[in-house]
């Protein structure tokens, strides 16, 4: 098999995962898979698991794992993956985290890095309060940080500009509460298996962008030699 690039991005709410990760996705051309999206387009289609996933994500908890984990095991499967992956928001905890272990073992696959994008939670108040999304494709803005070119448009694909649901300032809180707890148990899970790699999400989006590329330069580099 053709060398992979499977990368994960961990990080807490409004670190920066989906805004690096839909540049990472055009650099390398990896499929993307981000499990709050594939969630979001359930709830939208009123699918079943978007019926049984709504709650959880409304309250800012996790979506039980047997949920997530059928979801992501299917996607894994996918032919677009062949060449490599990006995941933006699974695993999530530990449990999910020794499903993907066994899973990727089983195809034969394995992780070139985790990339864990730092941010206080302070900062992480003020992003997600001014964050958009767009409704068509969940393209991201930051009415401050990294505003569209006309207000309420995306530069994308020309929709509408809203806010998510769960970016509610008491349902961050609660958002937070759950990386905290539950997620950041991962970095040292796999800063045990040498596999993580830190980024400095306080620099501006294209500065994290260019240190996340240089560090993937690297990890391709030292897997050729
Ligand atoms: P999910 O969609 O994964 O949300 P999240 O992890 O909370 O991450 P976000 O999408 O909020 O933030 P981000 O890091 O992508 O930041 P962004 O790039 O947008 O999950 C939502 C929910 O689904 C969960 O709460 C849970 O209920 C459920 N769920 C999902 N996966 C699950 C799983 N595996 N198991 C169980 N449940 C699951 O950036 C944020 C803002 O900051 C934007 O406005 C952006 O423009 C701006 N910005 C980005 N980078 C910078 C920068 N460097 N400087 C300044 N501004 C910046």
């Amino acid at each position: 098999m053709a060398r992979q690039l499977n990368l994960i991005l961990v990080g807490p709410p409004g670190a920066g995962k989906g805004t690096q990760a839909e540049r990472l996705q055009s650099d390398f051309g990896l499929a993307y898979i981000a499990t709050g999206e594939m969630l979001r387009a359930n709830v939208k289609a009123q699918t079943e698991l978007g019926m049984a996933a709504k709650q959880h994500m409304d309250a800012g908890g996790l979506v039980p794992d047997d949920l997530i984990l059928a979801m992501t095991a299917e996607r894994l499967e996918e032919d677009d993956t062949r060449d490599g992956f990006i995941l933006d928001g699974f695993p999530r905890n530990l449990a999910q985290a020794g499903a993907l272990e066994r899973q990727l073992q089983q195809q034969g696959r394995r992780i070139t890095a985790v990339l864990l994008i730092e941010v206080p939670d302070e900062e992480i108040v003020k992003r997600i309060a001014g964050r958009r999304v767009c409704v068509k494709n969940g393209h991201n803005y930051h009415v401050d940080y990294d505003p569209p070119k006309l207000p309420d448009v995306c530069d994308q694909d020309g929709s509408r500009l809203i806010q998510r649901d769960d970016d509610k300032p008491e349902v961050v809180q609660r958002r937070l509460l759950v990386y905290h707890e539950q997620t950041a148990p991962l970095i040292s899970y796999y800063e045990d298996r040498g596999l993580l790699r830190r980024v400095d999400g306080m620099r501006a989006p294209g500065e994290v962008h260019d240190h996340i590329r240089a560090l993937i330069a690297t990890l391709l580099l030292e897997d050729s030699l």
